[in-house]
């Protein structure tokens, strides 16, 4: 971590740094290639796909932000994700989270079964024994997403990272729904952090991009050579505006969490919501860790709607504040089915096991203005409320349709409790990072 702190380092990315004119605002440098000084004489830059001044810039922001030793910027997140395996060899084994980004789960699954690029051990580090079953299957890398995407299920990084270093496995985790505002993997002992810059980092849901940050200098070299070899770093433009959108990340992400703090208290006291999911609820099995190892409890919100499936397409053709689209961490809010969108490529064994139900619904809180949002919402759950009595219906309640889904020891737990999180998250837990306790 460098000394300044992640506002400074966002607000001030790329700033005052042209020398060839001083501009303020970093330009952008749509070149693909650049004249040699002379004969045998090249340059810093030499090929676009190598090295891009703007690039570069948005590189070193994102590392300093995270903590790390190189950032690398890539064309998507997805992208990320494919350079950072290029750490294991067909001998190696891989360990994923059982309930990972629908896509990083197609990836992963299809590289190791049908090109055989390593082994794969999928673990549920929720289930008490996950250290033996790590340690059973000796892994050179072990991926985490915490909070996990769409249930936002807590890992403790710490812990894993413990596990981890005797094993002589590297760590890397998928820090894209908190962004480094709300969470530094490095400082908990990770060695790889990955983002899909299309979300929260860039923030405006223009562009797709990704970034991998390396906590070694050496494997940062490594990386970023095999980055160029593959072809998958970003271009100057979507590098250009992702690092336009980092300089405003630090408010924004202080707007979805309140906005997220307010919906949630909402969700608790809906009767057609059977369970909420947010680690900011003290009933959140992950609550304490999520306490302990994050800056704050961020914009994503999942929840089961308590009625039969049929009435999802009256719910979502009813709002007007959220659009049912892919994606997150944009400043609007967004609302999807992860069942059938962000989580199709997962078979319907592997969203049970992974306790994605059918009604499961996931929130990308926007930054509108809150009372907007909450009306949106009451004004739908009314129009399924109508479409329920005429049916003659009734919603399934708070616990039915949570209890169907593979959590079903913790859905039962969670009776409704509303207890979020705006006020903890002004009390000490978020006063670790000295940057933030300012900020929150
Ligand atoms: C947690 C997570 N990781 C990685 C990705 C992949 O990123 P991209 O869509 O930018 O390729 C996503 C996309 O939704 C994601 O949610």
């Amino acid at each position: 971590m460098s000394n300044r702190h992640s506002a400074t380092i966002s607000a001030r990315a790329g700033i005052a740094q042209d020398p060839a004119f001083g501009a303020v605002t970093p330009p952008m440098y749509l070149t693909s290639t650049y004249e040699l000084e002379g004969f045998r004489k090249p340059g810093k830059y030499d090929y676009s796909r190598s090295n891009n001044p703007t690039r570069d810039l948005l590189g070193d922001a994102l590392c300093e932000l995270e903590g790390g030793a190189k950032g690398l910027v890539t064309n998507t997140g997805m992208s990320a994700c494919v350079l950072a395996l290029q750490v294991l060899t067909p001998d190696d084994t891989l360990v994923i989270p059982h309930d990972c980004y629908g896509g990083s789960y197609r990836l992963f699954t299809n590289l190791s079964a049908k090109k055989r690029a390593f082994k794969l051990v999928i673990v549920n580090f929720q289930q008490a024994d996950w250290a033996e079953q790590v340690k059973a299957a000796k892994p050179k890398l072990i991926w985490l997403e915490t909070p996990s995407n769409p249930l936002l299920q807590i890992t403790d990084i710490r812990a894993v990272c413990d596990v981890a270093k005797p094993l002589n496995a590297l760590v890397l985790v998928d820090n894209t729904f908190l962004s480094p505002v709300l969470q530094n993997p490095i400082a908990l002992g990770a060695d790889l952090v990955l983002h899909s810059t299309t979300k929260y980092l860039n923030g405006h849901s223009d562009i797709v991009g990704g970034a991998l940050i390396i906590k070694d200098a050496a494997l940062g070299d490594e990386l970023k050579w095999w980055a160029n070899c593959l072809g998958v770093t970003a271009g100057a433009f979507d590098s250009h505006l992702t690092l336009r959108g980092i300089r405003t990340l630090l408010p924004r992400m202080k707007a979805h969490q309140e906005n997220a703090a307010q919906i949630v208290d909402y969700l608790e006291t809906q009767p057609l919501v059977a369970k909420t999911y947010y680690p900011g609820l003290k009933s959140h099995p992950g609550h304490e860790i999520a306490k302990a190892q994050q800056h704050g409890f961020g914009g994503m919100v999942s929840f089961d709607l308590a009625a039969d499936e049929k009435y999802l397409s009256v719910f979502f053709e009813a709002l007007q504040c959220f659009t049912l689209a892919q994606s997150l961490g944009g400043i609007e809010s967004l609302i999807c089915h992860p069942g059938s969108m962000t989580h199709a490529s997962m078979n319907a064994e592997a969203q049970k096991t992974a306790g994605i139900g059918p009604t499961l619904i996931r929130l990308s809180v926007g930054i509108e203005d809150p009372r907007d949002l909450l009306a949106d919402l009451a004004q739908a759950f009314a129009a399924v409320q109508q479409a329920l009595s005429a049916d003659g219906a009734t919603g399934t309640g708070k616990t039915a349709v949570a209890a169907s889904v593979a959590s079903t020891a913790q859905a039962a737990a969670a009776a409704p409790q509303s207890t979020t999180i705006v006020s903890e998250n002004n009390q000490a837990s978020f006063r670790a990072n000295p940057a933030l306790a300012a900020f929150w």
